[in-house]
């Protein structure tokens, strides 16, 4: 079920939101050659807990049998990881390494919900393609909210980023989607990265959205690494993935993950 978030809830919703990008703009402030995925998830969590709020992700349960829960705030996800790495402390970052960091807060009984792709020690470490993958995956989000208002239907937004990413040569996986996001981390409708335009529900006032791009540079074709979390590119290339949290209005959608 589709749920339309009230005034009141609504300000719940930003709350929790703007907690999750202080956590964000924490981690990109940390994050430099050396620091290790374990202390960057510490960071986060930090900021997440000074704002009474919950990581949503810690202690997320995997819905598989054997698969223990998710272990930490923070899902950090480094090269060839597409989401849901585990932060540890025997990753130490690199220069020239992207990392994304996809995390949740809750609190008031509302979750936000966003993530970056970082480029450690800055965007003169990496090939131009690589920037590249990292640019044109955060554009695909903000292709695909152009078409986030009243008028046009969930597909529209999910074709907009999936025909941008792959117009631009990049490949967008199927199996993980974007997704309704409230009192739920995850409500309906699913947003895949791909879709028929014209299809799907239509948009409303008041709904909250998580879109969340998570682009390849070689195949669309993914694995799930024996940890039972991580989630790698089947051919070992690059990786990177942008979400924010939306609120559709009356006109131009409001990202409420970003200050
Ligand atoms: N934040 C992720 C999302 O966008 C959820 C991560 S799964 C978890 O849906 F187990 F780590 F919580
Ligand atoms: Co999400």
């Amino acid at each position: 079920m589709v749920t339309i978030k009230s005034k009141k809830e609504i300000e719940y919703m930003r709350k929790s939101c703007y907690i999750v990008a202080l956590a964000q703009k924490a981690i990109e402030e940390a994050i430099c050659p050396g620091i290790s995925t374990w202390e960057l998830n510490k960071i986060a969590e930090d900021v997440i807990y000074k704002n009474g709020a919950i990581p949503s992700c810690k202690n997320y349960p995997s819905g598989i049998k054997g698969v223990p829960a998710f272990p930490a705030g923070v899902c950090i996800s480094v090269n060839d990881e597409v989401i849901h790495g585990i932060p540890s402390k025997n990753v130490i970052l690199k220069k020239g390494d992207i990392v994304s960091t996809d995390l949740c807060a809750y609190k008031n009984g509302f979750h936000g919900d966003a993530t970056r792709t970082h480029i450690v020690g800055g965007e003169q470490s990496v090939s131009k393609d690589v920037k590249r993958l990292v640019e044109v995956t955060r554009q695909s989000f903000f292709e695909g909210i152009e078409f986030a208002k009243p008028g046009f239907r969930i597909g529209d937004i999910c074709h907009a980023i999936g025909e941008y990413v792959e117009r631009n040569g990049f490949y967008v996986i199927r199996e993980f989607q974007g997704h309704g996001i409230g009192r739920d981390m995850h409500e309906d409708p699913g947003i895949p990265n791909y879709g028929k335009a014209g299809k799907g529900i239509r948009l409303e006032p008041g709904m909250t959205l998580a879109i969340e791009p998570m682009v390849n540079m070689g195949t669309s074709n993914i694995e799930v690494l024996d940890d039972g979390w991580t989630v790698v590119t089947k051919d070992g290339s690059l990786a990177a993935h942008y979400e924010n949290t939306i609120l559709i209005t009356e006109k131009e959608p409001e990202i409420l993950t970003i200050m």
